[in-house]
């Protein structure tokens, strides 16, 4: 039976900004190791660094649909969802679905050992990282190499999550257009069912605090001393 469908906020500003933020910045930092603009691609670095640091703790005290404990489920709850999902066919979740919500957690843990072992790399001629000289050479060429390896992974698993995108957009789950809105158009019987602490949404300016701290810190220790090499 066709049921009336309902505009939800899913997602707040900090998750969206987030999102393509880091998106735009993985795409900058490809380019610039590629043509060798290695100033540019520390800078790019620590930008995303604010942001996942920013993200890492809204996943802990952010509104509710961004948080870890909203969509890291049981194994039980996957698999249930799984079969409901061969069952019955994909359909809208409010914030993330309990197999996409291992997928955020992979692709943000990826993310973060790239910048990490960037923090160690060097390409042999100009540049090395901030704690390079911390571990000895042998230590920081296989920190190069995870690096280099590391991103070939999340190319990989992000070209996954772009498969995943597209086969939920297929089969009637708009889940692109609410990365970029926060809306999502929902049954009316999922959404009389949606506890009203689901849709709690922090306030943005505790977000803007949050990445004004990191992102001060980030700046001075390390992005400052790159600039001023420029
Ligand atoms: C054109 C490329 C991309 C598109 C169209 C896209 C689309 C989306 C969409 C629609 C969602 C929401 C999924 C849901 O409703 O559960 C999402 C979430 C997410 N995507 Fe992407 N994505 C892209 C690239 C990437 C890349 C390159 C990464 C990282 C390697 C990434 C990491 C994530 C993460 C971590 C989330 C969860 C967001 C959060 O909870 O903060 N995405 N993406
Ligand atoms: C998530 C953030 C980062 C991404 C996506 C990224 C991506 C990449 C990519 C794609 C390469 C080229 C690999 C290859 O040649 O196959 C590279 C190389 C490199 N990156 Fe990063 N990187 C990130 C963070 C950092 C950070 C924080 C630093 C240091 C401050 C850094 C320093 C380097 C260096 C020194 C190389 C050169 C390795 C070489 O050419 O031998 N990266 N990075």
């Amino acid at each position: 039976m066709e049921q009336n469908l309902v505009k939800v906020k899913v997602w707040d500003i900090p998750t969206r900004v987030f999102h393509w933020g880091m998106l735009c910045s993985l795409a900058g930092l490809w380019w610039t190791a590629d043509a060798g603009e290695m100033e540019w691609h520390q800078i790019l670095a620590y930008g995303l660094m604010v942001l996942i640091g920013v993200r890492l703790i809204w996943g802990i005290i952010g509104s509710e649909t961004a948080r870890f404990s909203h969509f890291v489920r049981s194994p039980k709850t996957v698999i249930n969802y799984l079969a409901q999902t061969k069952r019955d066919g994909i359909s809208a979740s409010v914030g993330h679905n309990p197999v996409g919500g291992y997928m955020v957690v992979t692709l943000i843990t990826l993310v973060c050992v790239q910048l990490v072992t960037g923090l160690f790399a060097t390409d042999e001629i100009f540049t090395e990282g901030p704690l390079y000289s911390l571990v000895s050479s042998d230590t920081a060429s296989w920190l190069t190499w995870l690096h280099k390896k590391n991103f070939d992974l999340i190319l990989i698993l992000a070209a996954v999550h772009v498969l995943a995108v597209g086969i939920h957009m297929i089969k009637g789950d708009k889940i692109l257009g609410a990365m970029f809105s926060g809306y999502k158009k929902l049954p009316e019987s999922k959404v009389a069912a949606i506890n009203a602490d689901e849709l709690a949404f922090a306030s943005v300016i505790k977000a803007v605090v949050i990445a004004a701290v990191i992102g001060a810190l980030v700046v001075n220790y390390l992005m400052l001393p790159v600039i001023d090499m420029l």
